[in-house]
């Protein structure tokens, strides 16, 4: 085991989907995989792998921000060999065209978390999703007739903002949504050269303040897995 997965050496597959809550990754096994096995039960961040049409899969629970993915990337490609990272999550609406129900691919994602400063000294990086990954998730999206919206993401350290109009300047720089993970994800992996992508569902607007039942999320929650597993 490495110090926060409770998984063997070979009981990962080397492509794996990232929701925030463990719960959906176990949800996403039961739902999708065949033969589905438990391989991590520490701190409850529960993790499965089994296969999906034929191909081993694995999925597991990130945690909630940019210390807590970075963690598990970090350990899911150094002691795993883990080499396709597919955070699956959901997303608050900056634009008034990127409406509740929508699937989002991040290209890429600006952050106010404070990991990169420090481990940069200061400069600005620039974390991108894998190239590859992307093309392929455009094209899976397009294949199942899933509509989708591509730009630039905000991963955010803060969800409740003090600052209610806050978001107003990256969505005028044309940022689509919030979320807390992307960077972090994107960082490490782009360390380790390996590939990653974050594919998200709004699940609420900071425009209009609608939100998404949770029957509605599940429904759409399932279109981005289905894009999802066309990478494995
Ligand atoms: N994930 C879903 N909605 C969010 C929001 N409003 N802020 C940060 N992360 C989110």
């Amino acid at each position: 085991m490495s110090v926060h997965i409770g998984a063997k050496k070979g009981e990962i597959a080397e492509t794996i989907l990232l929701p925030g809550d463990p719960l959906r990754a176990k949800w996403i096994a039961e739902t999708f995989f065949d033969d589905p096995k438990c391989f991590n039960e520490v701190r409850g961040m529960l993790g499965y792998t089994g296969t999906y049409q034929g191909k081993r899969v694995s999925t597991m629970g990130t945690g909630m921000g940019v210390p807590s993915i970075s963690i598990y990337a970090n350990e899911l490609i150094t002691e795993y060999g883990v080499k396709n990272l597919i955070r699956v999550g959901s997303a608050g609406s900056y634009q008034k065209d990127v409406e509740i129900r929508d699937v989002v691919l991040a290209m890429a994602a600006s952050s106010n978390s404070g990991v990169n400063e420090l481990r940069f000294g200061g400069a600005n990086f620039a974390p991108t999703a894998s190239f590859n990954l992307f093309i392929k998730a455009t094209e899976a999206a397009r294949a199942k007739n899933i509509p989708i919206k591509a730009g630039n993401v905000l991963s955010s350290d803060i969800f409740y903002e003090d600052d209610k109009e806050a978001y107003k300047k990256w969505s005028k720089f044309g940022v689509l949504c919030v979320e807390m993970e992307a960077a972090g994800l994107y960082t490490v992996a782009a360390k380790h050269n390996v590939n990653a992508l974050a594919i998200l569902t709004i699940s609420d607007s900071l425009v209009t303040g609608e939100h998404t039942t949770s029957k509605e999320r599940e429904t759409t929650f399932k279109s981005m897995i289905e894009i999802a597993l066309e990478l494995a």
